[in-house]
């Protein structure tokens, strides 16, 4: 018996191929680069965390414009994330998308995205807004803000995300549950610039403060503010503009009564955080996904996150329709890049156990 011999085959596209081992020629079958994968279907299998009915004429643009016919799966982003683990090599995702940076850096790290090269996403998606490894791409921002009852309390001494940990505002603070995403983000943030201690102390001074156990989401603490049930309360600026908009009187009465304020201008700036995605390590149809990705920086596409869903385009200069979202005009954001905040969220889920912020 032979060593391993060396076989060099040219294939039609002239792609040179050289392989080692004993086998024949004939019998060669042998895919380099996307160019030679046999055309995909035009089908695209999307696993979203997005929540958010307006998304619908979202993807129903890209069947339109592409012909690619979208199998959506939505789930929250733990369940989500929990069965890409599980689905393995197995899994149909093409695309996964997110509501959270802290969540986006868990599937990384877990290595659920494959790494994607593409000049549009590159160019158009400022390098603070996603991953520095080609994993994922924020598609929108979104900030987190606070909310306060005009009667019952003073604009300045909810200014801060730190002034509602405060003893002043004891029985005031209305909260959804810390360990959400949205508050483990936020709370992440906070470790990596004040340290564990002071985000401690901090977590401690919110359970002081709560008016109510932790429940709800944040438009249900919106509500809670508006009732009197508490005096403040944090809440994405989406679910906020929702409210603005709404034509139902009982929303409007909400928001006659509810003061707005962009936390920390005169100090760290506002908690921004994104909506964002991408391909799935084991996608079968690759490119249609990076196609679907592509879309979403679309001029059109970008105007659907803000027009539909009350959310700021990623993309720089991109146009938008939406004077409710226009109206709260421009404030500071932290400067703490979204690609490390999920970094802190072990530590902020750590601090709050301890703290007993449920
Ligand atoms: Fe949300």
């Amino acid at each position: 018996m032979e060593t391993a011999e060396l076989i060099e085959t040219w294939l039609d596209r002239g792609l040179r191929a050289v392989v080692v081992g004993a086998v024949a020629a004939s019998t060669l079958l042998w895919h380099d680069g996307a160019q030679a994968q046999p055309k995909e279907e035009p089908v695209l299998n999307l696993y979203s965390a997005r929540h958010y009915q307006t998304d619908e004429a979202l993807y129903d643009n890209f069947t339109k414009q592409t012909g690619i016919k979208i199998n959506r799966i939505e789930l929250g982003d733990e369940q989500l994330l929990q069965r890409v683990r599980s689905e393995g090599a197995n899994s149909p995702a093409d695309v996964i998308l997110l509501v959270d940076a802290a969540r986006m850096w868990r599937a990384q790290i877990d290595g659920l995205f494959r790494p994607i090269q593409s000049k549009v996403l590159e160019s158009r998606i400022p390098t603070n807004l996603r991953s520095n490894d080609g994993t994922w791409f924020g598609f929108s921002t979104r900030a987190r803000v606070i909310v306060y009852n005009e009667a019952k309390v003073k604009p300045e001494d909810v200014a801060t995300y730190e002034l509602l940990a405060d003893p002043r505002n004891k029985g005031l603070v209305c909260t959804r549950s810390g360990s959400h995403p949205y508050m483990l983000s936020l709370i992440g943030a906070m470790v990596e610039r004040s340290g564990e201690a002071a985000t401690e102390a901090w977590a401690r001074g919110m359970v002081a403060n709560m008016a109510r156990p932790p429940r709800g989401g944040d438009t249900d603490q919106i509500r809670a503010v508006a009732s009197g049930e508490c005096g403040v309360a944090l809440t994405n600026t989406y679910y906020w503009v929702r409210l603005l908009r709404s034509t139902d009187p009982k929303d409007k009465e909400v928001v006659a009564k509810v003061g707005f304020i962009w936390p920390n201008q005169a100090t760290s700036g506002t908690h921004v955080n994104v909506s964002g995605g991408g391909v799935a390590r084991y996608a079968p149809h690759p490119a249609n996904a990076q196609k679907f990705l592509e879309y979403l920086v679309s001029p059109e596409a970008q105007r659907y996150f803000a027009d539909g869903n009350n959310e700021w385009p990623v993309v720089k200069g991109a146009e938008v329709d939406n004077k409710a979202l226009a109206s709260l005009g421009s404030f500071k954001a932290e400067n703490v890049p979204i690609s490390s905040i999920g970094k802190g969220q072990v530590a902020a889920q750590r601090i709050l156990d301890k703290a007993g912020y449920r």
